[in-house]
């Protein structure tokens, strides 16, 4: 998500620095955008000048420090309270006081983030959707003590990088990933049930409701760890027993297979193409 947000704000014109734990990190990320750039000079869509020109906007830091003099900040680490908050505190005490703090969180309450810094009314959930640079919506929002003029600057941000946006409040799962969690269980439901394989659940989604993804393919695209977290949210949010993570998806998430990034998931990758498992029956 983080190469994909920098990817986009570097081709809206802005300099961009990316932070990472390893340089190595940093360096995937750079190449991905550099790959999707490349394929982008080759449908013509821009030119070889324009990649070089939204390249030469990103620069990469493993140290906070960097982003002394950054106007805005879009946090996207791991899905994980602890460490979004370790990396607001130390931003807290080196960024700008008009700087506005984003996480693209999926399922942290946004005013449990704001709450760990010192700038609660200049922070705000801006939650991007995968993949970045071609899925059009953010997610924009507000902490409970969150200003309009935070909320307008970041919506002003968001169209700058192409997207359109939806206010929405702080609630769990925000809005998108609540009415999708909910359309997933029932797609886990029926697969526990028999209903069909995996593969024909996965099939009729795409060709019955024209989704680009079965639900099973899209769980791991994005990872499943972040779906599962996302149920774990909407559950202990709202009690309703239909967010109850499934406990496949536990055990998935129990034995490091998050899908493509880790070569299994739902599905085996490791061929590099995209089969059915055969070392586990769901
Ligand atoms: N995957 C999706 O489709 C999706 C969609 C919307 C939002 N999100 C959210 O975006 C965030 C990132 O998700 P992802 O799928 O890109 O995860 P990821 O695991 O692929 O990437 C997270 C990156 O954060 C880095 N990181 C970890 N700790 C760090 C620290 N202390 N300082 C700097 N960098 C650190 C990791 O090294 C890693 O490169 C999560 O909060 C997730 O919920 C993900």
């Amino acid at each position: 998500m983080g190469s994909g947000i920098a990817q986009v704000a570097a081709q809206a014109g802005y300099n961009v620095i990316m932070n990472d734990v390893k340089e190595e990190f940093i360096d995937r990320g750079f190449n991905n955008i550099t790959k999707l750039l490349e394929g982008r000079v080759k449908k013509e869509k821009i030119t070889e000048a324009d990649k070089e020109a939204i390249l030469g906007r990103i620069s990469k830091s493993v140290e906070f420090e960097a982003a002394k003099n950054a106007d805005f900040i879009i946090e996207a680490a791991f899905e994980n309270l602890e460490v979004k908050k370790t990396i607001f505190q130390q931003l807290d005490t080196i960024c700008g006081d008009d700087v506005i703090f984003a996480s693209n969180t999926s399922s942290i309450p946004i005013t449990t983030l704001a709450a760990t810094t010192q700038r609660p009314d200049r922070f705000i959930g801006m939650h991007f959707f995968s993949p970045v640079p071609v899925m059009r919506l953010v997610e924009v929002i507000p902490a409970l003590k969150t200003s309009e003029q935070s909320i307008k600057s970041t919506e002003e941000l968001a169209a700058k990088m192409g997207k359109e946006t939806v206010r929405v409040k702080d609630v769990p799962g925000f809005l998108v990933n609540r009415a999708n969690a909910a359309f997933r269980a029932e797609c886990f439901k029926c697969l526990l049930e028999g209903v069909a394989s995996l593969e024909d659940i996965d099939k009729a989604i795409k060709l019955g409701l024209n989704h680009p993804m079965g639900p099973f393919e899209l769980a791991d695209f994005v990872g499943v760890e972040i779906g599962y977290s996302v149920f774990k949210t909407l559950y202990e949010g709202y009690k309703d027993p239909k967010f109850a993570p499934s406990l496949i998806l536990e055990k998935l998430v129990i034995s490091g297979d998050l899908g493509r990034k880790t070569g299994k998931g739902w599905y085996d990758y490791t061929s590099g193409e995209k089969k059915p498992r055969t070392d586990i029956k769901f």
